[in-house]
């Protein structure tokens, strides 16, 4: 049996390995392309929210990753049409923790681990896995949540329309301090948003661009 810890692996080497993993987990969910966005936006918010260095790179390699736990799906919730089940939502929830898990195996840090298996918690202590609440919850983890709540309100899922990218602004706004931190929506809305907008690595759906399908898609808007 091999001991894979007598082979040390940098931890930059362990991420681009991770990232293509996370990649196979996110078409595995029918997500293609869902964390290689949600790490551009972040990208834009870290900007907008002044850090920079390594605080930033850590959050950032995170972001990449969050959703690498999806790929210990043997059924995928997120093709089901309809509402999701109970069952859907049992499965949906593992993913944080099983995140983490692999990712401390594959020697990320322990913040990279920390960042991804918080990223669905709430601001108002009502996310999982821990229920943990406001700056409980750290911080980098908090600036993933909106990141990635906004890639997922302007994405079509198989159990819900994509809102138009104005609706799911809103949504962020009125959100914020209950799903959301509110300062990093604040920065989001303020500016990462529209730096966003004329870099042009904004990542939507063009008919989520238009001024049309306003009505409020069933269901959570992350998952
Ligand atoms: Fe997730």
């Amino acid at each position: 049996m091999i001991e894979r810890h007598n082979y040390p692996m940098r931890s930059e080497n362990s991420i681009i390995i991770l990232s293509r993993m996370t990649d196979r987990a996110d078409t595995h969910a029918g997500l293609p392309g869902h964390c290689v966005r949600v790490a551009v936006y972040v990208d834009f918010l870290l900007q907008a929210l002044g850090i920079a260095g390594s605080a930033a790179r850590t959050i950032r390699d995170a972001a990449r990753v969050h959703d690498i736990g999806r790929l210990a799906w043997s059924s995928n919730p997120h093709l089901t049409s309809g509402s999701l089940s109970e069952d859907d939502w049992r499965l949906i929830r593992t993913h944080p923790r099983t995140g983490a898990d692999w990712l401390a195996d594959w020697r990320a840090t322990a913040e990279i681990c920390s960042l991804v298996l918080h990223h669905h918690e709430r601001y108002d202590g009502r996310g999982y896995p821990d229920g943990l609440r406001g700056e409980e919850i750290p911080f980098g983890s908090r600036v993933i949540a909106v990141a990635d709540g906004f890639e997922a309100l302007t994405h079509h899922r198989p159990h819900r329309l994509g809102f138009h990218v104005d609706h799911a602004l809103a949504i962020l706004a009125q959100e914020a301090g209950q799903q959301w931190d509110a300062g990093v929506v604040e920065a989001f809305v303020r500016e990462a948003y529209p730096a966003l907008s004329r870099s042009g690595r904004l990542m939507i759906s063009p008919d989520l661009m238009r001024p049309v399908n306003m009505l409020a898609p069933q269901g959570e808007a992350t998952a």
